[in-house]
C-alpha cells in the first residue's frame, strides 16, 4: 500500500492513537496523520495545539507526517490524491459509527476505502476523554499519553495543576 491517511481530532494524542499509527505504518509507504475538526466536539487543545502535540508524538517514525485540515475528509483524501483511510476500533461503539463514516466519505468520494485496525486488548482502556478526565483533575496521564506529552502536561500549570474539586 503507498500512501494512506489516519485522520481524527486527536485532543490530545494518545498512546492508542500512536500504536495505530505505528501499525498503520509498517503497512504503507507514507502516512499522512490528519488533525481534523470534528463539529461535534469541544476541544481541550487548541488546533495548533494538536497538532504540535501529533508532530511531537511521530517524529521518531520516518514514514509519518502531520497535517491539519478543517473540512470534509473526503475532500481532504481526494485534495491529497489518496485513497484510504485508517481507522482505529475500541469497540462494537466505535464500529457502527465507523461503518457509517465509511459510506458517507465513499458517496462524498468513490474512490475511498477505510481500512480498520483493531486496537492493541492492553490499550482498549486508552482514549483522548479519559486522559482530558485526568488532566482536568491533576492526576497522571503517563499511562495515556506518549512521554513528549506527558512532559507539557506536567510542566503546564494552566492544564496540571490540583483541580481534585476540594476548596483550599
Ligand atoms: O477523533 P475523532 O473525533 O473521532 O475524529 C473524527 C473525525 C475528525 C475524523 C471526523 O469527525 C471527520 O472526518 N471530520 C471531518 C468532517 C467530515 O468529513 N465529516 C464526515 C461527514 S459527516
Amino acid at each position: 500500500m503507498k500512501k494512506a491517511v489516519y485522520p481524527g481530532s486527536f485532543d490530545p494524542i494518545t498512546l492508542g492513537h500512536t500504536n495505530i499509527i505505528r501499525r498503520a505504518a509498517a503497512v504503507c509507504d507514507n502516512l499522512t496523520v490528519c488533525v481534523m475538526v470534528n463539529s461535534d466536539k469541544n476541544y481541550m487543545f487548541s488546533t495548533e495545539e494538536r497538532l504540535d502535540f501529533a508532530k511531537r508524538s511521530v517524529k521518531d517514525f520516518k514514514n509519518v507526517t502531520v497535517e491539519c485540515f478543517d473540512g470534509l475528509l473526503a475532500d481532504f483524501m481526494q485534495h491529497t490524491g489518496c485513497n484510504v483511510i485508517i481507522k482505529g476500533l475500541r469497540t462494537t461503539d466505535d464500529f457502527n459509527f465507523e461503518v457509517q463514516m465509511d459510506r458517507i466519505n465513499k458517496k462524498l468520494y468513490g474512490k475511498l476505502e477505510t481500512i480498520f485496525l483493531a486496537a492493541d486488548p492492553e490499550l482498549l482502556h486508552v482514549s483522548s476523554t479519559v486522559a482530558r478526565e485526568m488532566i482536568r483533575y491533576g492526576r497522571g496521564v503517563e499511562d495515556y499519553l506518549p512521554p513528549e506529552i506527558v512532559e507539557i502536561i506536567n510542566t503546564d500549570k494552566c492544564l496540571g495543576g490540583n483541580n481534585d474539586g476540594w476548596e483550599r
